[in-house]
């Protein structure tokens, strides 16, 4: 009975978070130019860092996270935008996250996740504004053609926990704790480094 449930309950759950952070992201303003989509990479930069790092040592399951970190693609997307490495390395980063456990580092991950769905759009629209094709656009690009098929291979494994009503919600209170986080981080009025 609660099997096939937990994806639609966490998508509710954290539903009036991606609308808030939808709306806050003010992304077609923020890519309009190459300076901001370069600000809101170096933010995304730090935020990948801190989270990949604490999902990785939570969930513990390598094979799983590496092809979902997209942290050396946002480097390679500032280097193409001309920060040098030195520069994408000293970016700063937010407080990680404190993560229990591995259904936690769902939750997490989720949040990570499912940005790469709406990503598809976003890359679509720089691709048509810059005249990106790949370089430049890796991490908006992510699995590409592979995102529904990895998208569902996430939510297969999500159902992992579908029996477990504390890690469920372990699990979800880690998805909204990522959003509200990452609202915070990316649209906080301080300037990056590499706005330039
Ligand atoms: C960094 C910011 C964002 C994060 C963290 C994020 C996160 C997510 C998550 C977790 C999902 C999966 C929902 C589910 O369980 O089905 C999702 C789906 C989606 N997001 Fe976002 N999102 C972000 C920004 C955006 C923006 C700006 C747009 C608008 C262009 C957008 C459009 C969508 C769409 C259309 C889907 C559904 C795609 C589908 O079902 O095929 N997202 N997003």
């Amino acid at each position: 009975m609660r099997r096939d449930g937990l994806h639609a309950r966490l998508r509710a759950a954290t539903d009036p978070a991606h609308r808030a952070l939808e709306a806050g992201l003010d992304w077609q303003a923020r890519v309009a130019t190459l300076p901001g989509y370069r600000d809101l990479l170096a933010r995304l930069h730090g935020f990948h860092a801190s989270w990949e790092h604490a999902i990785g040592a939570q969930l513990a399951d390598e094979p799983f996270l590496a092809p979902r970190r997209r942290l050396a693609l946002l480097a390679a997307d500032l280097d193409h935008l001309g920060l040098a490495p030195a520069a994408v390395v000293a970016l700063p980063r937010p407080e990680p996250i404190a993560l229990d456990g591995p259904a936690a580092a769902m939750g997490a991950l989720y949040v990570l996740e499912g940005s790469t769905l709406g990503g598809q759009l976003i890359g679509r629209h720089i691709a048509g504004l810059h005249g990106f094709s790949e370089t430049g656009l890796t991490y908006y690009r992510a699995h590409g053609p592979r995102t529904g098929a990895m998208w569902a291979a996430f939510r297969t494994r999500l159902e992992d926990f579908a029996d477990d009503p504390a890690a469920e919600t372990a699990l979800t209170g880690a998805a909204v704790a990522t959003f509200a986080a990452m609202r915070a981080w990316l649209c906080a009025p301080h300037a990056m480094p590499a706005a330039g």
